[in-house]
């Protein structure tokens, strides 16, 4: 894995690994995918500061999220079909990051089961929900985590209906693949691939088994959720979800400086400013530029988060300098899981850790407490402050 200097070489293997269907459902933004691009670029424009001839030896990248002591501000993401870029891939994945020693998201449209996962895994990892209509499945999901012992649930907020990715609808994305000369071809040419999910323990959605009859007939994922998903999901339902859940509580998609005043009130410990790496909203603004605004209102009373564009190392610093405690990474580490399952997360990981030590010496800091705005270029602090 040390072939892959960095996040888009392991981007690039990937995407010759993994059958088209499901590297671009990972990949895709929503309808025109100004949000996604707009992620990237905002990023970009954020400009760091270097400073010279600052003593920078004996650097600590380890802080705490919710805290649990980790060793960078990072977190992995819940990722739909994870099981889909590499066989048992949420085994992989959770098993990489706890190796490294930070925190795995395992998503409620997992292919492993929570129990999979609880059972191959030695640490606690945190789970994440989504709120179907048939609430006592819900109810049933939360027990299962709190039996799994998951340190954290992460409830998506942004989600109740689902922003179309154009590629899913031409690719016709299902789960497991339809047997289609296309798919067909496409899997022959991807022999690794297709040992691997072999392997795997599962073809489908493992915690939907037995609840949706038959989870290997989800043949439109959009249609499924669709029909499953409860489109009146409200903040009462923050309150009913807590109430289930006694350990802490993170919601992840918040976007505005009003609803994350609303989730304070919630008693959440964390929001995640997030627009679902571009993939709901189109047209929604990037999250990196939403992030100050939202920090300078609520980041003394709830821990803030963020996701959506993270890539490199720079990004974790420049998403920190905002107002962000620590970072939440998907496509990046699923690029190493369909590169090369989990050594292949493990060196996304790595290759983000290294540039975020990198970057935080020639920025003249040495540990991330001591990341503010004041690592940040003039022009880009005034970027950042523009109205919205
Ligand atoms: C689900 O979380 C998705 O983005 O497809």
């Amino acid at each position: 894995m040390k072939a892959f200097p960095s996040i888009e070489d392991l981007r690039r293997s990937a995407r010759r690994k993994v059958p088209k269907m499901f590297f671009d459902y990972a990949e895709a933004g929503s309808y025109n995918q100004e949000t996604l691009r707009a992620n990237r670029s905002d990023l970009e424009q954020i400009k760091l500061r270097q400073r010279v001839l600052v003593n920078v030896d004996q650097r600590d990248t380890s802080t705490r999220i919710l805290g649990e002591k980790v060793s960078l501000p990072l977190a992995l993401a819940p990722i739909g079909l994870g099981g889909m870029m590499h066989g048992d891939g949420e085994i992989a994945a959770c098993r990489a990051a706890q190796a490294a020693g930070i925190p795995y998201t395992l998503s409620t449209m997992s292919i492993c089961s929570i129990e999979d996962v609880a059972g191959a895994v030695q640490e606690p990892f945190w789970f994440q929900l989504y709120v179907m209509r048939d609430r006592g499945f819900i109810r049933e999901l939360i027990q299962r985590a709190q039996t799994a012992k998951c340190s954290a649930l992460m409830l998506t907020v942004d989600l109740q209906v689902l922003g179309q990715r154009h590629c899913d609808v031409r690719n016709g994305l299902t789960v497991p693949p339809e047997i289609k000369i296309r798919n067909v071809i496409d899997i022959a040419t991807k022999p690794a691939w297709a040992l691997s999910i072999l392997k795997g323990r599962r073809k489908t959605f493992g915690n939907l088994a037995g609840h949706v009859k038959d989870t290997t007939n989800i043949n439109s994922l959009a249609q499924w959720t669709a029909s499953q998903f409860d489109p009146t999901l409200s903040w009462k339902d923050v309150e009913w979800v807590k109430s289930l859940w006694p350990g802490k509580l993170i919601l992840k998609g918040i976007l505005d400086v009003d609803d994350a005043k609303i989730a304070v009130t919630t008693g959440a410990d964390a929001i995640s400013v997030s627009n679902h790496g571009g993939r709901q909203l189109d047209g929604a603004p990037s999250a990196i530029s939403t992030l100050p605004r939202i920090a300078d209102a609520v980041g003394s009373e709830i821990q803030v988060l963020f996701d959506s564009g993270v890539r490199t190392g720079a990004d974790i610093v420049r998403a920190l300098a905002l107002g962000a405690r620590s970072c939440i990474i998907g496509r990046s580490y699923i690029y190493g899981l369909g590169a090369g399952g989990q050594a292949g997360v493990a060196r996304a990981i790595e290759i983000l850790g290294k540039e975020l030590d990198t970057t935080m010496a020639l920025c003249g800091v040495k540990a991330i407490a001591e990341i503010n705005r004041d690592v940040l270029a003039e022009p880009s602090i005034a970027t950042m402050q523009r109205p919205q």
